[in-house]
């Protein structure tokens, strides 16, 4: 391994070995062109040097990689910037060209408008609460075509098409608002592990955050900023292999550098297209750790800016809760407790403070029993107490026939949540004989 000023690089010159910051963050892989743009990203974060392995390989050519007969692993990791010769390639006679996304970004946002016209009304509508999940359940699914002809637009053509984001991400932040109850409760759209990854992670994390930022008091403008960068905070993932964040086998510290580096490719990508300075910082701080053992820049505390702290936490709480190829979903109420074991040295007080209170210790939909021995679901928070969340009993109902609902508060609290086999016992006794 050798030290390398960064200004004796040349522009498409390569290595048999990597280009890593500190040896961790990987620059650029064995074989590949060092671009331009890598050379004018490592200028900008004020990187003089860099770690290079390997040798570097003679005659650097403008042809960069169309030369080199290896494919490298880390090929689709590679620059830190798209270099020209690397975008999609001019159609020659014979070869059609690449087929146009039928569906784009704008015609899924018209259908979003529609589909919000269902909510005129929604807290007062007569609905019964399935009508009303079943309408929040439309509007969820409705957002991820949306997501997905966003990510596909730029996955087949390089172009994020984004004009239509900052209002839909203004019109989620009224749905969050107004449907978190339901919103909290909606199932993951059924899509390949890659797409579902890709599309259900970014929205429900970004239902989370966004409620998080609600509860930091957040205005309204920062909000869809927050929400745009939680939407878009994995898109560097696209140029990764799947088989990197999908896959259930324990990563080689290869994959894990390269994994590592798709912060850095997701604020690339958004740095071209345009975004604010507050959506790159939250995109490329997401993976940061309060106490600087995160990645890549194992920055500290005040060093992370907040929307990254809160992508953070959204984006964790996610993933403890949903099923992945390689692990069943977890409870909210265990990803709450796991959250909160790391509190201040993983994740921020204040953004843990705005999630206990907004989500409770016992989330929405957590089965729990009571200190009266009854056991109950959890259907709403209190915004005054965290422990003492809106509770529906399981097995009592009004005079009238409607769901019982109390305040858990004084005597009466909750003991502790029911374990997964607990509570598929409960649901199992309500549903009776068939
Ligand atoms: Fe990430």
């Amino acid at each position: 391994m050798e030290l390398v000023n960064v200004e004796s690089i040349q522009e498409n010159s390569r290595y048999t070995g990597e280009i890593t910051i500190d040896g961790n963050l990987l620059v650029c892989g064995p074989g590949l062109p060092v671009t331009a743009g890598t050379l004018a990203a490592l200028e900008e974060w004020g990187f003089t040097e860099v770690q290079v392995t390997g040798q570097a390989i003679e005659k650097p050519g403008a042809e960069g990689a169309a030369e080199n007969p290896v494919k490298p692993a880390a090929e689709s990791a590679a620059p830190l910037q798209p270099e020209p010769e690397q975008k999609p390639a001019q159609p020659s006679e014979k070869e059609a060209p690449p087929p146009e996304r039928t569906v784009l970004p704008a015609e899924k946002a018209a259908e979003i408008r529609i589909a919000l016209r269902q909510m005129v009304d929604f807290k007062d509508s007569k609905s019964t609460e399935k009508e009303k999940q079943a309408i929040v359940q439309s509007i969820y699914d409705k957002y991820i075509e949306y997501l997905d002809a966003l990510f596909s637009r730029y996955d087949s053509r390089k172009d994020l098409q984004h004009q239509e984001l900052p209002e839909m991400v203004k019109i989620l932040e009224g749905v969050v608002s107004s449907t978190r109850r339901y919103l909290l409760q909606v199932q993951p759209a059924a899509l390949d592990p890659q797409r579902s990854y890709l599309l259900n992670h970014a929205l429900r994390s970004t239902v989370i955050a966004m409620i998080i930022g609600m509860q930091m008091a957040l205005t309204s403008a920062k909000l869809v900023e927050l929400g745009i960068s939680c939407i878009l905070h994995e898109i560097g993932m696209i140029r990764l292999p799947p088989d990197l964040y999908l896959s259930a086998k324990k990563l080689t510290d290869q994959e894990k550098k390269q994994l590592s580096i798709h912060p850095l490719l997701g604020y690339n990508i958004l740095k071209e297209s345009g975004f604010s300075p507050s959506i790159l910082r939250g995109v490329l701080q997401h993976h940061e750790k309060e106490d600087g053992s995160g990645y890549p820049y194992r920055i500290k505390g005040d060093k992370i800016s907040l929307f990254a702290k809160i992508i953070s936490v959204a984006c964790t709480y996610e993933a403890i809760t949903s099923a992945r190829a390689y692990k069943d979903k977890e409870s909210a109420h265990k990803a709450t407790v796991e959250l909160l074991k790391n509190t201040g040295n993983h994740y921020d007080k204040e953004v843990m403070r705005a999630l206990l209170f907004s989500l409770s210790l016992y989330p929405i939909g957590t089965y729990v029993f009571l200190s009266d021995g009854k056991a109950a679901v959890v259907v709403d928070v209190n915004s005054k107490d965290p422990k003492r969340p809106v509770v529906q009993l399981l097995k009592e109902k009004e005079s009238s026939g409607a769901p019982k609902i109390i305040t858990t508060g004084g005597d009466l609290r909750v003991l502790r949540a029911l374990t997964p086999d607990e509570t598929a016992g409960i649901k199992k006794s309500l549903e009776g004989p068939r």
